[in-house]
């Protein structure tokens, strides 16, 4: 009990604070005992922008000082040197760390929450399915597949009754039924008519927030609260269950599949259909269910939420700017949605490609990474950086930042993915930072984008979207940029 109301002054004491003593001059009070806190609990609903205008003040590196004794502080920087030497040229010194690793424990030992060994053989692994050969016709079959029989009949029946739909659900029940499709070799159907409840997909919305306040509270605050199993603590531990159960299930099933003989020899014989699970099955390694269920799960976080939010963003600004929407249909409607070969048409789509680059400037579905350093480093901005810090960059802010993108950069504009040839503008990845950068580079980028044409090319060659009147999109708090209330829209076909 005395736990509880010791938890209950201390939350208590910040709120005061966060009323009384925000900011001086700009930037955050840095009190005795609490450090900074105060300031970033009341920001916390606009923390982003809050980053920007602190590090346009601090010349693009600013260091948060946590509670003592907590282990907190954390640099947040922008300039871009900083992070080039912390992505690519000093990589070996950044591993993402203990700190991160407590923070997305449901991850495991998957590829977002390893260095070193293990995440050099998760890459390895993951390389050679994404970048196989026959790996792209099979993502393009299985996304039309998906279009045909799911996201088509839903957006017609929505159009002959004049319904209104969230187009952002829409998007996440589209890629999470395609990727499970190709990770595990199931479809759990959440695209059908009747829009089911997906616990397994809402699990994942619970943890990613999670993810979220555990990164901007003290370790030993949420680290309490999961020991008295209250809040979003609670929640998270109950999406844990869900995702396993629903995780070791596919294992089993597949396991089953793969004792078949025949059909483990016809899934040999045919690369094309082979899905992740199957990939790993059928090595001759002993992996045991544990480091499947990790691998399997990260890729679940690494594609079904990215894609989705990228979706929903591009649509928002794809209806908000009406000229620029007029020249991405002009380019769409000028080619044919050929199947067997869209590679070929993905070429001719510059415009759009320019316009999801830049959705991804101005909304990264990723919006922060962390990295510590193992031994102590100075940083080309000449900052000294220690084992116990954590370096943020917050991508949602660099994407904002006139030092970065020039003065016009709220604006969207595909033109600044296009060079004067007509060709797409290469921008490098330490500037342009939504798929990461250096080693650990996004390795679905060419999936992601490939989903992204079919689905916004087949929709806008096809329907007329409305925004409803009244309905605030506003993103949520999340370690993924979802927008909070999603995006509530009336379709028409065309
Ligand atoms: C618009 C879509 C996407 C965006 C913006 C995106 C962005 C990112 C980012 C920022 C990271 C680094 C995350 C971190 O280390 O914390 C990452 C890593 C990764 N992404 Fe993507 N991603 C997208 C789609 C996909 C898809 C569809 C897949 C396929 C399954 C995928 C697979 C991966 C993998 C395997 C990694 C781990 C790389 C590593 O740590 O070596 N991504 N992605």
């Amino acid at each position: 009990m005395w736990q509880f109301q010791l938890t209950f002054l201390f939350f208590l004491f910040l709120i005061l604070y966060h009323y009384l003593f925000g900011y001086k001059n700009g930037f955050p009070t840095n009190w005795p005992l609490l450090g900074m806190l105060p300031a970033l609990l009341k920001n916390v609903h606009r923390i982003h922008e809050a980053v920007i205008d602190i590090l346009e003040l601090e010349n693009l590196t600013f260091l948060f000082k946590g509670p003592w004794f907590t282990n907190m502080d954390i640099l947040a920087t922008a300039n871009l040197a900083n992070v080039h030497h912390i992505m690519s040229k000093n990589f070996a010194n950044y591993p993402k760390g203990n700190k991160l690793k407590d923070i997305l424990d449901v991850l495991g030992d998957g590829i977002f929450n390893t260095d070193f060994m293990v995440w050099e053989y998760h890459r390895k692994m993951a390389k050679s399915f994404l970048t196989h050969p026959n790996f792209n016709q099979f993502l393009v079959n299985k996304t039309w597949e998906k279009v045909d029989n799911g996201l088509i009949p839903l957006l017609d029946h929505a159009s002959n009754y004049a319904k209104e739909m969230d187009l952002q659900d829409l998007f996440a029940r589209f890629t999470f039924d395609t990727i499970c499709t190709i990770i595990i070799d199931h479809d759990p159907m959440s695209l059908s008519s009747n829009l089911p409840r997906v616990p397994s997909s809402k699990a994942l919305d619970d943890i990613e927030e999670v993810f979220f306040y555990r990164h901007v509270v003290p370790t030993s605050i949420w680290k309490f609260q999961r020991w008295l199993n209250i809040g979003g603590e609670k929640k998270y531990k109950k999406a844990c269950q869900i995702l396993d159960s629903f995780i070791y299930k596919c294992i089993n099933i597949k396991k089953e599949q793969l004792g078949n003989e025949n059909l483990s020899k016809q899934k040999e014989d045919d690369k094309v259909s082979i899905d992740l699970l199957t990939l790993y099955a059928q090595k001759n390694e002993n992996y045991n269910d544990k480091f499947i269920r990790d691998t399997i799960l990260n890729m679940f976080i690494a594609g079904r939420d990215t894609t989705s939010t990228t979706l929903s963003w591009f649509f928002y600004l794809f209806l908000k700017n009406p000229k620029i929407a007029s020249k991405i249909k002009e380019e769409v409607d000028s080619v044919t949605l050929n199947r067997n070969n869209f590679k070929e048409v993905s070429l001719k789509l510059v415009y759009l490609h320019g316009a999801l680059c830049e959705t991804l400037r101005l909304y990264p579905p990723v919006v922060f990474q962390a990295k510590s350093p193992i031994k102590p480093d100075i940083l080309p901005s000449g900052h000294h950086v220690n084992p116990n810090m954590q370096i943020i960059f917050d991508m949602y802010a660099m994407g904002r930042m006139k030092s970065i993108w020039g003065d016009d950069c709220n604006e969207f504009k595909p033109e600044r993915w296009i060079t004067e040839k007509g060709r797409i503008k290469h921008e490098p990845s330490y500037k342009f930072l939504a798929f990461n950068a250096g080693p650990r580079t996004c390795l679905g980028k060419d999936m992601a984008f490939t989903q992204m044409k079919i689905v916004a090319a087949t929709i806008i060659q096809n329907y007329v979207i409305e925004a409803v009147e009244g309905h605030h999109v506003v993103p949520n708090l999340s370690i993924i940029l979802h927008m909070k209330f999603g995006f509530k829209v009336r379709i028409y076909r065309s």
